[in-house]
């Protein structure tokens, strides 16, 4: 038992109590989090009121996780944590394309489409064209990458948001690279949307007078044997939110310019309308260590 409430003491002393955990991760994990736990809560010497506040936030962020919410991973998202999880264990090159959380709305299976499809065909709207290159950081093309694709539609919502509205897999797509690495295919531009606020981490963005907005983007998942996975988004240039989203995921290499693009030719070689705005997207993969 501890002998005071000196602060060391305890810290210590709790720190102490993991030092026969055999699992050396785990007992380095505890540590830290002792340490850094005990040093927040002196940094701001909670009252008991605001002590049991915190437990009730806490506990109402793991009620209102089903099978289809994950409000710890929205908490985690909000407090720059997942992006930092993300970071760290994207091992990033200045070579390979960033990489950037993977979000709650990769939860079906995308449809196999074929290159040049319409991966958004019950969304109104303009068509656009993204099209790219897979290479590895030394150059050479990537044929036969899996590259799975999920974007909200001009409203801001996924499929998945609106059964009533959008078939699910309207947004997304499941393409192969081809023989050269390369990928086209044919979408509308998504506009940003919020991340849910009808729960606990909404009741903190209130709180703190944050907006709960991401700015526009198309999420990519590319794979391929040999490369390590890359989960990234690609942003829309001069999007709303583009220098404050909700979840702090926006990286500068990632925001690509939508071009207007007026020759009449490539309309007919995407098979879209004249003028249409063109995004171009190139991914490098670093190869697996
Ligand atoms: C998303 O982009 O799908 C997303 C990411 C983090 C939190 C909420 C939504
Ligand atoms: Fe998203």
């Amino acid at each position: 038992m501890a002998e005071n409430v000196d602060g060391d003491a305890l810290t210590s002393e709790v720190v102490r109590s993991f030092s026969s955990t055999s699992d050396e991760r785990l007992r380095q994990i505890l540590t830290s989090l002792t340490t850094h736990l005990h040093a927040f809560v002196v940094d701001v010497a909670p009252s008991i009121e605001e002590w049991e506040q915190a437990v009730d936030f806490l506990s109402r962020t793991g009620q209102a996780c089903t099978d289809v919410r994950q409000e710890f991973i929205l908490l985690s998202d909000v407090l720059g944590v997942s992006m930092l999880v993300e970071t760290l264990n994207g091992q990033e090159t200045p070579e390979a394309t960033d990489s950037t959380v993977l979000g709650p709305f990769h939860m079906v299976e995308s449809p196999a489409r074929e290159l040049g499809d319409d991966i958004s065909p019950e969304s109104e709207g303009p068509r656009c064209v993204v099209s790219g290159r897979i290479r590895a950081v030394d150059g050479t093309p990537i044929p036969n990458a899996a590259i799975d694709i999920w974007q909200a539609d001009t409203k801001g919502f996924y499929d998945v948001q609106q059964p009533a509205i959008q078939s699910v897999g309207n947004g997304r797509a499941l393409l192969r690279s081809d023989a050269e690495g390369r990928f086209h295919f044919r979408s509308v531009i998504p506009m940003h949307y919020p991340i849910p606020t009808d729960g606990p981490v909404g009741e903190l963005l209130k709180a703190t007078s944050r907006h709960p907005y991401r700015p526009a983007h198309i999420h990519f998942l590319v794979t391929a044997p040999g490369f390590r996975e890359l989960t990234t988004h690609i942003f829309i240039a001069g999007s709303d939110y583009i220098d404050s989203d909700a979840v702090f995921a926006v990286k500068g290499s990632l925001v690509k310019d939508f071009v207007q693009e007026q020759d009449g030719q490539e309309a007919e070689r995407y098979g879209v309308p004249s003028p249409f705005r063109h995004g171009h997207f190139d991914i490098v993969l670093h190869p697996e260590s």
